[in-house]
């Protein structure tokens, strides 16, 4: 039995994360004053941790594992049931390098050469409309880039259908009831038009360049030398797509950062080059998006006194971790500046995880800056718009964040 370790006194917290949301653990390391306690969620003794050291423990391969660490519930809403985010070891890192291959420079610029064409055309049409709402119309922009990037077809149809499918994926990962059904049956839907998109692949019914995530997944052979069972590389193929559309979430806490400090619109028109890239890290690190990770512990081991059992559930405080009075000056400030200082460690601004690209980092981490930096650069430079009364609070029990307006933009028209 562990004495050291502070335990909260609950027969269960389930509930309590759904009504504390991003804070839940944060707000315990605060009242225990505890970078580790104790908790029991979903029936199961669970372990949480936050701050630098324990992102660092958090990321050692040899003391916890994905596979079996992550709901069912999750699975079958956000990620994909048996996807690359349970995979541990070189299976994992087989995958990983399939993904990563994907993210060179040269395949960057050429999204973001896809995505800023998106942006104009979003921009026509927004000209001719009095209200643009803009999570909705940056998940469809986004959606498209995408689907041009990554080799996938986009019929005009049914291309916002399937934009917001993509988006109750993630809308659906902290709810239950309605949100989180209605991300499952997105998910299901989904899965059936890929899989059946990455069989005509294989059939040669379609043909798409090599350097796509389509031909990628459709072709890429595991350790044995097999393809992907085609369901897995359709979930595989959605872990490319859904991600990108997520980051219409990151859009608009740009354009409410914009809103909220607009000092900075001066400033990015003024030195750019100085003041963008800061200003997107800044909104990574203070708009609330993954609350935390999971993961288990392989074998019994101690990390400062702290006993951690086999098989036990371990929480990362991802939300607590960015805002770590103890590594951010601060925390609670929006503040882009504090960026020109940062010595760029793997393990203090962990917004997409921590740690390098061959463990479970994002993979897309890279290619969420470039597009965010896009956003912005049409937000705070190319347009003006006006920004109505509504309602902008960003409830922290909400999974995910995301104002209730989903931020309304009027007039929206080209700067001269
Ligand atoms: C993993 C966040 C965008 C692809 C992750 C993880 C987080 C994350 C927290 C888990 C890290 C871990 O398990 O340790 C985000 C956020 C994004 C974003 C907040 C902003 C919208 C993207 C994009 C892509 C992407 C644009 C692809 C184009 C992936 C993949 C993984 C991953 C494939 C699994 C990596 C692995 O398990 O090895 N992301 N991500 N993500 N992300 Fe992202």
């Amino acid at each position: 039995k562990n004495g050291q370790t502070p335990q909260e006194k609950t027969l269960d917290s389930s509930l309590a994360l759904l009504k504390d949301g991003y804070d839940f653990i944060f707000k315990r390391r605060r009242e225990m004053d505890s970078d580790i306690f104790q908790t029991r969620l979903l029936g199961q003794k669970a372990i949480c941790i936050g701050g630098k050291e324990a992102a660092e423990l958090f990321y050692d391969t040899s003391k916890f594992q994905r596979s079996g660490a992550i709901p069912k519930r999750i699975q079958k809403s956000l990620f994909g049931v048996n996807a690359i985010q349970t995979l541990d070891g070189e299976a994992h890192r087989h995958r990983k390098m399939m993904f990563m291959s994907l993210m060179s420079r040269e395949r960057l610029d050429v999204f973001i050469e896809l995505l800023a064409e998106e942006w104009e055309a979003a921009i026509l049409r927004w000209e001719e409309l009095e209200e643009v709402e803009l999570f909705g119309e940056s998940t469809e922009l986004l959606y498209r880039a995408a689907c041009r990037w990554a080799g996938v077809p986009i019929d005009e149809e049914t291309v916002r259908a399937k934009a917001e499918d993509m988006s109750a994926m993630v809308e659906a990962f902290g709810a239950i009831g309605p949100r989180h059904a209605a991300g499952r049956s997105a998910r299901r839907r989904t899965e059936e038009w890929l899989e059946g998109y990455i069989m005509d692949l294989r059939a040669g019914e379609f043909k798409v360049f090599e350097e796509t995530a389509a031909y990628a997944m459709a072709f890429h052979r595991d350790l044995k030398d097999r393809e992907l069972d085609a369901r897995m590389a359709a979930i595989e193929l959605i872990n490319i797509l859904r991600p990108i559309v997520a980051i219409g979430y990151y859009v608009v806490f740009n354009a409410m950062a914009l809103h909220q400090y607009p000092e900075y619109k001066e400033k990015l028109a003024a030195d750019e080059g100085k003041y963008r890239q800061w200003f997107v890290q800044e909104t990574r690190r203070y708009y609330p998006f993954t609350p935390f990770l999971g993961a288990s512990v392989i074998h019994d081991f101690t990390w400062k006194g702290h006993e951690f059992e086999k098989g036990t559930m371990v929480l990362l405080d991802i939300y607590g971790t960015t805002h770590d009075p103890k590594l951010w000056d601060e925390a609670d400030k929006f503040k882009p500046e504090r960026f020109e200082h940062w010595d760029s460690g793997p393990f203090d601004l962990i917004p997409q995880g921590g740690g390098g690209y061959d463990g479970h980092r994002c993979a897309g981490e890279w290619l969420t800056i470039d597009a965010m930096r896009v956003a912005l650069e049409y937000l705070a430079n190319r347009i003006e718009y006006e920004v109505p009364e509504q309602d902008l609070d960003l409830s922290l029990s909400r999974m995910p964040a995301l104002p209730e307006s989903h931020f309304v933009m009027k007039n929206v028209r080209r700067k001269p």
